[in-house]
């Protein structure tokens, strides 16, 4: 049965009109003015709401064996709180650490999500050590569709590469045409400024952004573009948080790197004040990079607005009160991470669209296109075109309302944006032709999400130095 959205203003990163979409077998079919549609076709009247693309999450965590414990979310419940609020794709961390086998931790994250996700996903894998078995199983999971890798500088002995282990994965993701996405904070430093605030007795969360300051991202972001340059590999720096980091990232850029950008919700709304709260109040915000000064978000939602910041994601990631509790007696114990997968369309688009920070055509852009492009979904995600998948949002700019624990669909016990208004929600949801979300209820199939599977797209430009 076909599908008709009828007399929405559809807004893409690149244009706007009024028309009708009429979808067929999954994808969209025709675009256009006062389109007819066979029998048996549902309309759903978008009259008076603006029609986006599928929203596209570079960077969730949902499987997390972190910090003593395990990230709460299950992907049924993720992807409903995604879907709810306007996320059809999501792109997971496949995370197994550095004690684990890399390709049975890439099958246990798939199996973990297979018939569970009720949006479509992909995986960037995390190298998070390299021997001599590396390349083999990267090279294996790369066939298997998944075309991007992570890394960490940050998370020393867990997730923590070394810089010849940053080296030998740029080569390969170069060789290979794979694009790597990493942490950016230098591990020896923190690791260093941790113990001297412990000795000192500063053990509250207040002390998590103190132990890991700007200028430690800044070097981080600084040596991952060098050794991007030198590799002649394609960077993709994760959740940047502050302006020294950013100006580090956009000297690489100009100079020709080939680097992209991405800033987290957290990091443009939140700051430091809030990991300062008393207690478990505070250990809620801890995330890393942390929660920075005010003054850092003037420049990041104007560089995102001109396009420097090319992306925002959630960095997603939920542990409960409980979880945080863990770090009661020293800072360094908390689980670092904030949830926000439901959030980031609803917010970026108040703080940003309607307080004039954000034009809209750009959050498209940020939230959805550029994901699309930069990691391989472009022109099948990302847009509203002929032939491209049916995932749609359409947006109730008329919607009140507060963003709750009480009201939210994720499984943590609280929400790191507690008490901020929105204004704006989705009404309609679709992934890939099926409704999802009716007026903010999961209305949808359980399990309907697939994997999409991708082609390497950067060219094998890596310098090989043996020949
Ligand atoms: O605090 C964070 N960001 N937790 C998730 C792991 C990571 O570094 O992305
Ligand atoms: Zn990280
Ligand atoms: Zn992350």
């Amino acid at each position: 049965m076909g599908l008709l959205i009828r007399g929405g203003e559809i807004i893409t990163a690149d244009s706007r009109s009024r028309s009708d979409i009429f979808i067929e077998d999954e994808a969209i079919n025709r675009i256009g003015p006062s389109l007819d549609a066979p029998p048996g076709t549902e309309v759903i009247d978008a009259m008076g709401k603006l029609v986006f693309p599928g929203f596209i999450d570079p960077h969730v965590h949902i499987h997390l064996p972190f910090m003593a414990t395990f990230a709460k979310d299950t992907h049924a419940n993720a992807s409903v709180s995604a879907l709810i609020g306007g996320t059809t794709t999501f792109i997971e961390m496949c995370c197994p650490s550095r004690h684990d086998d890399a390709l049975e931790g890439y099958h246990t994250w798939k199996q973990k999500a297979e018939g569970n996700s009720a949006c479509d996903y992909a995986f960037h894998m995390a190298v998070t050590r390299y021997d001599a078995t590396t390349e083999a199983q990267l090279r294996e999971i790369v066939r298997d569709g998944t075309a991007s890798f992570k890394i960490f500088l940050a998370y020393k002995k867990f997730f923590g590469v070394t810089d010849e282990e940053m080296f030998h994965t740029l080569r390969l993701a170069a060789s290979l045409g794979v694009i790597t996405t990493a942490h950016c904070e230098n591990a020896e430093l923190i690791g260093q400024l941790q113990q001297l605030l412990l000795a000192e007795e500063k053990i509250g969360p207040e002390w998590h952004e103190p132990s890991r300051p700007e200028s430690v991202e800044a070097e981080g972001t600084t040596r991952f573009a060098t050794f991007i340059e030198q590799t002649r590999a394609t960077g993709y720096v994760v959740h940047l948080s502050c302006a020294p980091a950013l100006r580090a990232a956009v000297e690489a850029k100009s100079r020709g790197v080939n680097l992209y950008i991405e800033s987290v919700l957290p990091h443009f709304l939140l700051d430091k004040t809030y990991a300062e709260r008393n207690g478990v109040e505070g250990m809620k915000h801890v995330m890393s990079p942390p929660l920075r000064d005010r003054r850092n978000h003037a420049e990041l939602w104007s560089s995102l607005n001109t396009g420097l910041i090319d992306t925002v994601g959630t960095d997603h990631c939920p542990f409960d009160t409980q979880q945080k509790l863990l770090g009661v007696n020293a800072f360094t114990q908390i689980p670092n991470g904030i949830p926000g997968i439901e959030d980031r369309v609803n917010l970026m688009y108040t703080y940003g669209v309607k307080r004039g920070r954000l034009d809209l055509h750009r959050f498209v852009d940020a939230l959805s296109t550029r994901p699309a492009q930069i990691f391989g979904f472009f022109p099948r995600k990302g847009t509203i075109a002929v032939g491209s998948d049916a995932d749609l949002v359409i947006y109730d700019t008329a919607y009140r309302g507060k963003i709750s624990v009480a009201t939210q669909h994720g499984i943590n016990d609280y929400s790191g944006f507690e008490g901020f208004t929105i204004e704006g929600r989705p009404s309609v949801v679709t992934v890939r032709g099926k409704v999802q979300v009716r007026d903010g209820v999961f209305a949808g199939e359980q399990g309907r999400g697939r994997m999409l599977r991708r082609e390497p797209q950067y060219g094998a430009h890596g310098v090989d130095h043996a020949h």
